[in-house]
């Protein structure tokens, strides 16, 4: 086999089959194919596509490529959740420590950034000390002690997935329904869970910018889950608008952070409900009942204290974490009331600041992102501070405030 035969055979549009599929991503595991080898395929892939089958088998040969865990020794029914990214997304943060400390177990893969969009990986490593890449044995441990563990993908756990992940982000190939589906599912049945819900992002500042794309990719990640004996609920959300108020590293911890210590709002009710759903699914309750669960461990604050039990266990040093000092303030030129912000801009504009990468060896800093100081339907005067810029020089930006905020 030759992989230059199996990229034409892509580019042109014809089916791959499990044998050619293996031979080039185990191939790429192995380092006999080269990034750029995998690059064309990648993009072959995305433009031309891929089949049920190949699908299949490339979720197949992914899990493959590592362990799958078995944590049947664990209590109860363990649930993970998974997005599939968008701009300010830190909800995984909000919803784990609250399930867990409902009693469910959470046994959660995560991944790094992905294109514009943050990856709970890096903003988790924006806590000086946290160890995101854990043994099996360290999992199932912390699983045992605290109910919650995030690891990313490791030599063990998926590999396939982590090489191709940090291929994706830098090489314009993120935006492919059968890639995103591939390295979610895989992620989420080699690690253990019963039940996977998936929070499918759309609009422009997602992978994913259509409901029809969105649609598609939910049937997908639902038939996989069944093929493997995992229940899979898949819901669509919106992601036209950042979500909550800060983008960029340690700027969503902090904010995951002020959510469970109480703060309201739009993150607030969808990590609210997120949980509601995932503990209803774990403990065969009904939403209301799960809701209500949710919102005691929020009032008592046993959720923001699961969060710092799970950070501690994971040796990360919460009172580490810290935000640049520099900072620039974008006002508004115009009074009114904000009707848009868009997403896809604040997060092209966290990546240049420094939050996200370009090329495979960039090293993210952690310090820098954005703070919305205005959100969607708040009344605006002209010169009020729209939001400010974290950056890590202090070099003026240019930009057009209208490409960011709508207002009128
Ligand atoms: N999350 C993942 O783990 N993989 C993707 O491709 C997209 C989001």
């Amino acid at each position: 086999m030759n992989i230059v035969d199996i990229i034409n055979k892509k580019r042109v549009g014809e089916e791959l089959t499990k044998e050619e599929l293996e031979f080039a991503f185990n191939g790429y595991l192995e380092g006999i194919i080269k990034d750029y080898q995998m690059s064309a395929l990648l993009m072959a892939i995305c433009i031309e596509d891929m089949t049920k089958e190949e699908i299949f088998s490339l979720v197949d040969i992914f899990i493959k490529s590592g362990e799958v865990l078995d944590l049947s020794a664990l209590p109860g029914v363990k649930v993970d959740k998974h997005s599939t990214g968008g701009i300010g997304d830190k909800i995984t943060l909000i919803v784990g420590p609250i399930v867990a400390s409902c009693g469910v177990i959470v046994p959660k893969m995560s991944g790094r950034g992905l294109g514009y969009t943050g990856g709970t990986i890096d903003k988790l490593e924006s806590i000086k000390g946290f160890k995101t890449s854990l043994s099996t044995n360290e999992f199932i441990k912390s699983l045992k002690e605290v109910g919650l563990a995030i690891t990313g993908q490791t030599s063990n756990l998926c590999p396939l997935d982590k090489v191709i992940y940090a291929l994706r982000d830098v090489t314009g190939t993120t935006a492919s329904i059968p890639l995103i589906a591939t390295s979610i599912m895989s992620k989420k049945i080699a690690g253990g869970a019963d039940k996977i819900l998936i929070d499918i992002k759309c609009g422009n500042g997602a992978l994913i910018n259509t409901t029809p794309d969105a649609m598609r990719l939910k049937k997908i990640m639902e038939e996989i889950g069944e093929y493997y004996g995992k229940t899979t609920i898949c819901e669509i959300s919106d992601m036209n608008i950042p979500l909550g108020s800060n983008i960029g590293n340690s700027l969503e911890v902090i904010e995951a952070m002020d959510v469970l210590k109480g703060k309201q709002g739009k993150l607030t009710d969808l990590a609210i409900k997120i949980s509601s759903e995932m503990i209803s699914v774990a403990k065969d309750i009904s939403f209301d009942d799960a809701r209500c669960e949710v919102l005691k461990v929020l009032e008592n604050e046993s959720a923001y204290n699961k969060f710092l039990e799970f950070v501690k266990n994971q040796g990360g040093d919460i009172n580490s974490l810290k935000v640049s000092d520099i900072k620039e303030e974008i006002k508004s030129i115009r009074s009114g009331e904000v009707k848009a912000i868009n997403a896809l801009n604040i997060g092209k504009l966290s990546c240049s600041l420094g939050a996200g990468r370009i090329n495979k060896e960039d090293k993210i800093d952690y310090e820098v992102g954005i703070v919305l100081n205005k959100l969607v339907g708040d009344r605006v005067e002209y010169g009020d501070t729209l939001f400010t810029l974290y950056k890590n020089n202090n070099k003026e930006i240019t930009l057009n405030v209208e490409d960011y905020y709508e207002i009128n």
